[in-house]
Order: structure tokens, then C-alpha cells, then sequence
């Protein structure tokens, strides 16, 4: 059953009665286990769908469904990483991952699972490390850890590594799809970087225009780990910008 995104637009209220709507009649689903990414320019109104997703906003109008309930607010079976890291300061690494766990009274496993984390982030020496003695890579790690401590069925990823160095965005791509692949969770991860879109997704869900529509939606079969270099990778990128370039004349 999976994500079912249905006919969903979002128009917002402005000063002086002035309304925007930033994204119309966008229809999509996620299989279970899918690693949908949605890819689109900045300012299309990626955040805004994915905070719908999220249950953070309020739809104006159409319905998402996860395993056919209705969204009606944000749940721990939906977690989200931002673009920016966000910790809390005054905790430790440790302390930070398993921080919503331990709000929601979740204490099973919890040591095991953050340990399992931390190694698998890369984090292993830092778990009592503050936020500001870490790198924004290591931030970022955090908070993606965090996010995937109270197994997740669906992960929201707003842009989570663009604000990374080469080297770090690569790794944590890398260390993503292989987590991914292990626990077969349902990704939805938002960029306005083609290549990362082919490098990751399974589905791309290509948005554009004003207000933002869906372009199209593309299935990815190549296999993991997948390469820039790749003839294929070449030809997706060449078809999914002809798509982008059309849709915008
Ligand atoms: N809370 C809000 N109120 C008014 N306008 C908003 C709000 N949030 C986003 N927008 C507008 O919606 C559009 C899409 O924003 P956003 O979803 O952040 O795009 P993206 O993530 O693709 O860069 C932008 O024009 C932005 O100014
Ligand atoms: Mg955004």
C-alpha cells in the first residue's frame, strides 16, 4: 500500500489578502521499500511537499495516505532531516540520537540501536562529542542517525547533504543507500541536483512551473551502487533535463 500522494495543492495566505499556491494537483505514490526522490528547482515548492508529507502543514486541498489513514499531523513512523543540521546543543552525539526515543518512552533496544548507528554513520569516538565540536558532515550524520533511531517506515530528506562538501555529500549518499538497503524502509528525498536524483532514486518524481505540477515521473532500474559515469546514467540525465527544458518554454 505504501505513500499514496493524491491530487494534493497547498496555496498560501499572504499579507493584504494575497494568496500563493505553490503546488497543484500533484499525484504520486511510494511502495513500500521505495526510494522516491523529487526533484525539482529551487523555490518549486519541494519543502512545502514534503512538510505535507510530513503532517507539519495543512493541505489545501486532495489527501495523503500512508497504508490508506489519512495525514492529519506529523507521526515517529514519518521522520524528517532538514538541510541544515539541528541538534540540540547542550547534548552529546548520543544523547542527541536517541533523544526522541527517549521523549516518546521508546526504551527497547535503545543502546543497541544507537550503537549499530553510530558505527554505521561513521561516528564511532564522537558519541560524547557536543554539536560545535563537530564537523557539518558529522552534524549532518547526527541527524540522520537521529532520524533513523526509532525505525522509521518513511524517511523525508529535505536536501539533506547540498550543504556538504563533495567528499562528504558522496560518502553519506553511499552510506545511505546501503542502510537503505538493509532496512528497506520507504525514502523520500527531496534535491534540485539531477545527478543525485539518478544516483539514488529508484522513482523520480520530477516537478516545475508555477504554481509546481509534476513534469513526470521516471523509474530508475539501474543497479546499486550506480556511477555518473555509466552510458545509461548518461542518458537518464540527457531525457529527464530535455523533460525539464520542455516543460519550462
Ligand atoms: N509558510 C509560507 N508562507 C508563504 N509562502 C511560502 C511559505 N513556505 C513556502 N512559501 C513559498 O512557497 C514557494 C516554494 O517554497 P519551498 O517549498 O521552500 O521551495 P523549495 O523547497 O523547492 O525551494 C516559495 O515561493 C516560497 O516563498
Ligand atoms: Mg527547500
Amino acid at each position: 500500500m505504501g505513500l499514496i500522494v493524491e491530487d494534493i495543492s497547498k496555496t498560501f495566505s499572504l499579507p493584504a489578502g494575497r494568496r500563493l499556491t505553490v503546488l497543484e494537483d500533484v499525484s504520486f505514490t511510494a511502495e513500500d521499500g521505495d526510494f522516491v526522490v523529487v526533484l525539482g528547482e529551487s523555490g518549486c515548492g519541494k519543502s512545502t511537499l514534503l512538510n505535507l508529507i510530513a503532517g507539519l502543514l495543512p493541505l489545501s486541498s486532495g489527501e495523503i495516505r500512508v497504508d490508506d489513514k489519512k495525514i492529519t499531523g506529523p507521526h515517529p513512523s514519518r521522520s524528517i532531516l532538514f538541510q541544515q543540521p539541528s541538534l540540540l546543543p547542550w547534548l552529546t552525539t548520543k544523547e542527541n540520537i536517541i533523544f526522541g526515543c527517549k521523549l516518546r518512552g521508546e526504551s527497547e533496544n535503545l543502546e543497541e540501536r544507537c550503537a549499530q548507528l553510530t558505527e554505521i554513520m561513521g561516528l564511532s569516538g564522537f558519541e560524547k562529542h557536543y554539536p560545535h565540536e563537530l564537523s557539518q558532515g558529522m552534524a549532518q550524520r547526527v541527524c540522520l542517525a537521529r532520524a533513523l533511531m526509532g525505525h522509521p517506515d518513511i524517511l523525508l530528506l529535505d536536501e539533506p547533504f547540498s550543504a556538504l562538501d563533495t567528499i562528504n555529500r558522496t560518502r553519506l549518499q553511499e552510506e545511505l543507500i546501503e542502510f537503505w538497503a538493509i532496512e528497506n524502509f520507504t525514502v523520500i528525498f527531496v534535491t534540485h541536483d539531477i545527478d543525485e536524483a539518478i544516483l539514488l532514486g529508484n522513482k523520480i518524481v520530477v516537478l516545475g512551473g508555477h504554481p509546481c505540477h509534476i513534469i513526470e515521473i521516471f523509474e530508475v532500474t539501474l543497479n546499486y551502487p550506480r556511477d555518473v559515469g555509466e552510458p545509461s546514467f548518461f542518458d537518464l540525465r540527457e531525457e529527464i533535463l530535455a523533460r525539464l527544458k520542455s516543460a519550462s518554454m
